[in-house]
């Protein structure tokens, strides 16, 4: 088995991410960082530890990571973030509250140290900004070779972003930061919203999980439809909601769900450009060979039928 750390900005997807990582039995779950986005970092942290606590996982610590990014001094959610997620950030469902607390030491740290023990048997998954991976990699450089593979959520490579026609939310959260993963960290693999948007979960979905009489089922489908909802109400897609994150950990087990193409990236950061937070190839490394993967095109067929099987 593989050891792997999520780094959540929790958020609806970014709970099933977490269901896929903790029930996976191909993978060891070491341990959630919580990061900000969807909602501010300490409400993802409790978010994480009551859905951890839900799929009866309470053994799984959680970190705080940093909670804004590198160039700003706060944070405030958008509010396009709480409609998707709900005030929340889980659909404004209430979870029973986890008895275990976020642990003492930093997220940052506890990636770095996770680094030197694991290397190569270490799996990092960011589903939010790159905040703190940057932050391990500007204090310990060793980590962006230690790390065995990064399979990270966000960007946009061949589609429209998400929160403007060149950026997609993850990566605009904190785009130096993201540029800085990008040009540092190797065995990188990016899964954009050129996959993750063809990955539609609908609400036959949910009604079977609702069917399997358990509370995590329940729970689940409440959030996921609340996240459906979105979708259809303002006008993303009135077919199903994407399964952004936990595609992620599906492609960090099984690469097979997308094709990609080798590439090295940047992402511009000047915000008087109308392409701040973009992803793009870098065109002073076209031909220089990368460890940097970019997903083009997923299996959803199989995706979605696997990923309801898991549920
Ligand atoms: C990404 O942004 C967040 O809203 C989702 O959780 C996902 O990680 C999609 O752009
Ligand atoms: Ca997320």
């Amino acid at each position: 088995t593989k050891k792997m750390i999520l780094d959540l900005d929790t958020g609806i997807d970014d709970a099933l991410a977490m269901a896929l990582a903790v029930e996976d039995p191909r993978i060891d779950l070491i341990g959630v960082i919580s990061s900000y986005g969807n909602t501010l970092i300490e409400t993802a942290g409790q978010n994480s530890l009551d859905l951890l606590h839900l799929l009866k996982a309470d053994e799984v610590p959680v970190y705080l990571g940093d909670s804004h990014s590198s160039t700003t001094q706060t944070f405030e959610t958008m509010p396009i973030s709480m409609a998707i997620h709900g005030d929340n950030g889980i659909g404004n469902i209430k979870l029973d509250p986890a008895t275990r607390k976020i642990e003492d030491q930093s997220g940052v740290q506890f990636l770095i140290d996770a680094a030197h023990q694991y290397g190569d048997n270490l799996i990092y998954l960011p589903t939010g900004p790159l905040t703190n991976l940057a932050a391990a990699i500007q204090k310990d450089p060793a980590v962006a070779e230690l790390i065995g593979q990064t399979t990270l959520m966000g960007g946009a490579l061949t589609v429209p972003g998400n929160v403007t026609p060149f950026t997609e939310a993850n990566i605009h959260q904190d785009p130096e930061a993201a540029d800085f993963v990008f040009t540092h960290q190797k065995n990188l693999t990016m899964i954009g919203l050129d996959v993750t948007l063809r990955t539609l979960l609908t609400k036959k979905h949910t009604k079977e999980w609702r069917a399997l009489g358990t509370n995590a089922g329940a729970q689940y489908a409440d959030m996921m439809d609340y996240y459906i909802d979105a979708y259809d109400r303002l006008d993303i897609d009135h077919r199903g909601a994407a399964l952004h994150d936990p595609l992620a950990v599906a492609v960090a087990i099984d690469p097979n769900y997308v094709t990609t193409i080798d590439l090295n990236m940047r992402v511009t950061y000047d915000r008087n450009s109308g392409d701040y937070g973009r992803t793009i190839g870098d065109n002073q490394k076209l031909l220089d060979s990368t460890t940097t993967k970019v997903a083009v095109n997923v299996d959803n067929e199989r995706f979605v039928r696997d990923f309801q099987d898991f549920m």
